[in-house]
């Protein structure tokens, strides 16, 4: 399959797109900047350049994608309109646009305790957003997989995940590995349909994923 990596110039985007590239699937890199075209490029993965704030329909035709892996975010440095913009609204396009192209596949990366009722935390206000996508995701025809990583971290990967975390725990999990789990879901029938927590932890990716 013809893979859309949407945030593919971001931390786990970037990981996301090397492991796609090692088969057997074929990622396309959506990235917002012209000028990110050329790290793909000497990869030899495709590109579509495309702004989340704008209309998706035509950068998911050019791109030939038959799933969808959503991995963008507007980042803690902007403010709360882009949480908007980005995060909710630019996932729920995505939706909109496989929707109309009759697309099925779309793995949403999420976070843990998304809740589009989300109170009480610092940031409630990215929590309620992601909830919304993911709530509009669910109700949607796709074939969709929610994977709600804690917090993100730059360390090593080792391939093995806890996603029966205790969910007010505050754990972390490196990029390495949500992108694995994320990939690995291309794959995993078992996945469709679920909303999967995500935690450092002990069981490999592939036993993890196999059952509810
Ligand atoms: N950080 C955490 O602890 C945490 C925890 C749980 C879940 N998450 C989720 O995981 C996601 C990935 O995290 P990360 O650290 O890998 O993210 P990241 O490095 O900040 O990458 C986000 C990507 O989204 C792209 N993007 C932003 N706005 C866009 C737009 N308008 N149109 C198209 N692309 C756009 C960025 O493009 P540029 O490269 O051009 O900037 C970037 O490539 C986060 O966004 C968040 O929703 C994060």
């Amino acid at each position: 399959m013809r893979v859309l990596v949407v945030g593919a110039n971001g931390h786990t985007g970037r990981r996301i797109v090397d492991l796609l590239r090692q088969g057997p699937h074929e990622p396309v890199a959506m990235v917002r900047d012209p000028a990110q075209v050329e790290h793909f490029t000497r990869m030899e993965v495709a590109t579509v350049v495309a702004d989340l704030e704008d209309p998706l329909d035509r950068a998911l035709e050019a791109s030939a994608a038959e799933a969808l892996l959503f991995a963008a975010g507007s980042g803690s440095k902007t403010g709360p309109e882009k949480t908007l913009s980005v995060d909710r609204d630019g996932a729920i396009r995505c939706i909109a646009a496989m929707e109309a192209a009759g697309l099925r596949r779309y793995i949403m990366l999420s976070a843990l305790r998304a809740d589009p009722e989300s109170q009480g935390s610092p940031i409630s206000h990215y929590l309620r957003a992601k909830g919304i996508a993911d709530e509009h995701l669910r109700r949607s025809e796709l074939d969709h997989t929610i994977v709600r990583p804690g917090r993100l971290t730059f360390e090593e990967g080792t391939g093995r995940v806890d996603v029966t975390p205790d969910p007010a725990s505050g754990g972390s999990i490196p990029r390495d590995d949500v992108a694995a789990v994320m990939v690995a879901c291309l794959d995993e029938e078992a996945t469709v349909g679920r909303s999967i927590d995500l935690l450092a932890g002990t069981t490999p990716i592939a036993e993890a994923l196999a059952g509810p």
